[in-house]
């Protein structure tokens, strides 16, 4: 198993698909590494691809919004995607991109050893809690795997057209749900 450091490294270094070429920065991931909380998007967008950080955009900006909603401090969790470079255009990471950069982040749930493991959109659930997720039926329910505790929510990103609706309901709902089984989880 690799340090923080030495991950950090073999990530900067990564030329194992084309993204490792076009991208600006790497954007490795966020937060406390000691975190209970681990967040999984799914792959930098134009923000996050100039600044190295995750969910610093207009979708990151309203993740924000619902942290706060539900009393969850940024800096209290960690935050990263499957994909820790860009795709041009943002367009949907290939299946080759996912498969050359998924064992980065189960390096990162291997040193942060989160409780909770809270999938940002379909794309991630599919990859980490089952390939045939459905995001719209299945948002807010738990999943034990091992010893992480999976859940996903809608990706902010879908809900930024998404004013009043429902949808943004189900995620602010969602988002109780989770701080709930968090603080249930740290008795
Ligand atoms: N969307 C993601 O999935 N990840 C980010 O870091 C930003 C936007």
């Amino acid at each position: 198993m690799q340090t923080w450091d030495e991950l950090l490294n073999t990530c900067q270094q990564c030329r194992a698909c084309p993204l490792g070429s076009t991208r600006t920065n790497l954007v490795f991931g966020t937060g406390n590494q000691n975190a209970d909380l681990m967040f999984v998007g799914e792959a930098p967008g134009e923000q996050e691809d100039k600044t190295g950080i995750p969910f610093v955009g207009r979708a990151g900006q309203l993740l924000d919004k619902y942290l706060y909603a539900a009393d969850i401090p940024r800096e209290s969790v960690y935050i990263a995607n499957i994909l820790k470079c860009r795709p041009p255009r943002n367009r949907d990471p290939e299946e080759s991109e996912k498969d050359a950069c998924i064992g980065y982040l189960r390096e990162q749930l291997r040193l942060v050893q989160p409780k909770i493991i809270v999938c940002l959109g379909r794309i991630s659930a599919a990859r980490l809690i089952r390939p045939d997720f459905k995001i719209t039926l299945e948002h807010g329910q738990f999943f034990k795997k091992g010893n992480y505790l999976l859940t996903a929510v809608y990706h902010p990103s879908a809900l930024l057209r998404e004013v009043g609706t429902q949808k943004r309901e189900e995620m602010l709902a969602d988002m109780y749900k989770i701080k709930a089984e968090l603080d249930a989880l740290s008795e």
